[in-house]
Order: C-alpha cells, then structure tokens, then sequence
C-alpha cells in the first residue's frame, strides 16, 4: 500500500484562473460560481458533499451525502431522522461540509449550525425524490442490524408498492436540513504548490474575508 499510495499523483487537475481579490463580499455568491465552474469542467458528482458530525460527547464521524439546495441562509441536505447523523446533529448541532472537486483542483469547506428545516420542507423534498429513491428511504432501518440482502430486497420491494400505491405518501422520519454557514473557505490548488485559500467569516456585522497561508 505505501508504494502505491505513494505513486499516484495528487491535484491532477486543471486549475481554474482564481482573483481572490475580485471575490464577492457574500461567500454564497462564490459558491454559486465555483460550483457552476465545476459543472463546466464535467467535474462528476460535484453535489456529492462529506457531512461532518459530532455526537454529544465530540467523537467526530463524517459520511458522503448529496446537497439538496443552496441559498443565502445556508447548504441544504435531507435525511433519516433515524440515521447517526441525524441522532449527531440533535446533540450538536453544529456541521461541516467538504467539497472536493479535482477536474478544477478546488476545495470548499463549510462550517456552521445545523437547522433542521421543519415538517413542510422535508415533505417536499421527500416527494420531490423518484419513486426508487422515495421507495429506498421508506424500506429501510438506517443503521439497524441486518439479518440477509434477502430481507433488504424485500422491505424495498414493499416499500416501492407503497409509493406505488400512495404516491403522496411522506416518509414521517425523512428530514430537510440546513447547514447555516459561520466560516467557509475556498483553496485553488496549484501545480506548483502555491495554493490559494481564501476564508470568509461571519460575525455581527456580517462577512468578512481575508486570505490565509497554505
Ligand atoms: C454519493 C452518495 C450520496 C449519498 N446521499 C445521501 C443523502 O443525500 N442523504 C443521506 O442521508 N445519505 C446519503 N448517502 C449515504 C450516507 O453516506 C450514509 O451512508 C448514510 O446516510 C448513513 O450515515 P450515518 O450513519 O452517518 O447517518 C449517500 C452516499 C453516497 C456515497
């Protein structure tokens, strides 16, 4: 493993132009065109996110989840109210969000308080899902043991009937969250290691932004 590890490349990819000193003052904005340059690029899964979390006593756990929606209060998820993340987030609830684009070498990671978004927006974004995906939520148990694959093509079988059946059926445990950001850096990486990172903060008065040494 070392020497394999050790022989593949890293920031493989082609850095964007980055003008730190034309960024916006609004972190948001910025978001909205390094993502939108990341689809440009064919960057694949560029909504693909890691959610780090902490349960009450700190211990830190982080899984890949898809961003449902970004706007001026934050980065929006859903999930299981069942889930770890889930029990995580209603000890503390505070969150980070790690995105990873190497097709443009960038890097943004999201910090701030999580806010679970309420009965109607999850409902929505429950029924707004395909029927396999609604279907998938609804048949299982997140995180519960598992007898046999056998018993899980079966809940899902069951569970894709009923959303068959009732296509306005919600999914009681499904929940929209919101990641409210306080602190949200953008890093440009460079072939020559000169990498930029650029770090918004939030306080009282608003945004702030200043660069940081690599
Ligand atoms: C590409 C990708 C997208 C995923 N999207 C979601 C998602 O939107 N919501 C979600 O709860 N889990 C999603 N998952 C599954 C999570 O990574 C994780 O396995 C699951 O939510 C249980 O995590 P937990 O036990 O830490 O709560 C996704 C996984 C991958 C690899």
């Amino acid at each position: 493993m070392r020497e394999l590890l050790r022989s593949l490349p890293a920031l493989a990819g082609t850095p964007l132009t980055f003008d730190p000193g034309a960024a916006p003052d609004d972190p948001l904005d910025l978001f909205t065109d390094w993502f939108a340059a990341a689809v440009d690029a064919g960057a694949p899964e560029p909504h693909a996110a890691t959610l780090a979390t902490a349960d009450a006593d700190g211990r830190p756990s982080a899984r890949v989840l898809i961003l449902k929606d970004v706007g001026p209060d934050g980065f929006a998820f859903a999930t299981d109210a069942r889930s770890a993340k889930a029990a995580d987030l209603a000890a503390n609830p505070r969150a980070a969000l790690g995105f990873w684009w190497p097709a443009v070498v960038r890097q943004v990671r999201v910090t701030g308080a999580a806010r679970h978004l309420g009965a109607e927006a999850s409902a929505a974004d429950y029924l707004a899902r395909s029927p396999a995906s609604r279907a998938a939520a609804a048949g299982v148990r997140p995180g519960e043991p598992l007898g046999s694959l056998d018993e899980l093509r079966d809940a899902m079988t069951a569970a894709r009937a009923r959303v068959d059946s009732d296509p306005g059926f919600v999914l009681p445990s499904w929940q929209a969250w919101l990641v409210v950001p306080d602190e949200v850096e953008f890093w440009q990486g460079s072939a020559d290691r000169a990498h930029v990172r650029l770090v918004y903060r939030r306080d009282d008065t608003g945004w702030t932004h200043r660069l940081v040494w690599p």
